[in-house]
């Protein structure tokens, strides 16, 4: 029931400082999760969704991330050849995935800075927001749930997760006001990075978002903030005030799995889950990892 919902935006073209020195050439959302790049999961996910427009947002570095979804016909012309289709099939699974657009932030001004990109692309229409480093299980849909609440609402819509009080000033934090659903609530107030003590709930927003195109207007008038960066949490506090009749922001509680490659540790754990879970790689991986842990 969204129709009318075709684009996604993919801002990629964030520093990764977390990451370095990997990312010092090369975008963290190149980074391989097992067998694949995060961006690759990502833009399966958004297609999987019904989203088969696909603009993302690169920074220096760019490269890769256009060539990853493009065609290479030396190695499939190599593959042919060779007879082995298992391979060519793999190598071809992301070039006719979605209508792939880009374009360039130029200097990385921040997360909203990279959203306003889009608005030409855009155009007056709502679209889904998906960050690159951030995965979402394909087993645990929520991206549809979150279109279906953007039509169902008339509203922004953003992804919240329960998180450990000590870690939510890693999120931005929202003040919430249940709905008569139990899976959505109406964002009242967001604030970026709190410190614990100042953290309106433990409800943390996640890097999938479905927003109307007002967040562009509201972009322009948001001054930079934390870090001297454009936020889009800013924008999105302005949204949920709702002072200018743009329909509120409400949030999707997402309880199923997702995984933060944009982070040393959290990527090494999402590697090893997903492997865990393969058929190819998971019975060897699982019994080596518990041969490895009594050793620890
Ligand atoms: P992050 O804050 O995780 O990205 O932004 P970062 O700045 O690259 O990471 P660190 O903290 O230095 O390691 C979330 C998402 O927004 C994108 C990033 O690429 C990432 O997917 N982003 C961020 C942009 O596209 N442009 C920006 O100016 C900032």
């Amino acid at each position: 029931m969204h129709e009318r919902i075709t684009k996604a935006v993919i801002p990629a073209a964030g520093l990764g400082t977390r990451f370095l020195p990997a990312t010092k050439a090369m975008p963290k959302e190149m980074l391989p999760v097992v067998d694949k790049p995060a961006i690759q999961y990502v833009v399966e996910e958004a297609v999987s969704a019904g989203l088969v427009d696909v603009l993302m947002v690169t920074g220096r570095n760019k490269n890769a991330l256009e060539n990853h979804f493009d065609r290479v016909a030396e190695l499939e012309a190599t593959l042919k050849a060779k007879g082995d289709d298992a391979k060519l099939m793999q190598v071809n699974a992301s070039t006719g995935l979605a209508a792939m657009h880009y374009v360039r932030q130029g200097d990385p001004m921040g997360l909203g800075h990279a959203v306003h990109r889009a608005r030409m692309h855009v155009g007056n229409e709502p679209f889904a927001v998906l960050l690159g480093d951030d995965l979402i299980d394909e087993r645990d849909p929520l991206l549809r749930r979150m279109l279906d609440e953007q039509v169902a609402r008339d509203a922004s819509i953003v992804a919240l997760l329960e998180v450990d009080p000590d870690q939510i000033h890693l999120y931005g934090a929202a003040a919430v006001e249940p709905t008569d659903d139990p899976d959505v609530v109406r964002v009242t107030g967001l604030v970026e990075k709190p410190v614990r003590e100042a953290a309106p709930s433990n409800y943390a927003v996640i890097g999938r978002y479905v927003l109307k195109p007002d967040v562009f207007d509201v972009l322009e008038r948001t001054a930079p903030g934390r870090g001297g960066e454009i936020q889009l949490t800013d924008a999105l506090m302005t949204m949920a005030k709702d002072v200018s009749g743009t329909g509120g922001v409400y949030g999707v509680v997402f309880r199923g799995r997702r995984y933060d490659t944009g982070d040393k540790l959290e990527y090494i754990k999402a590697v090893v889950q997903l492997a865990a879970d393969r058929d190819d790689l998971g019975p060897d991986l699982r019994s080596w990892l518990v041969e490895y842990a009594v050793g620890l």
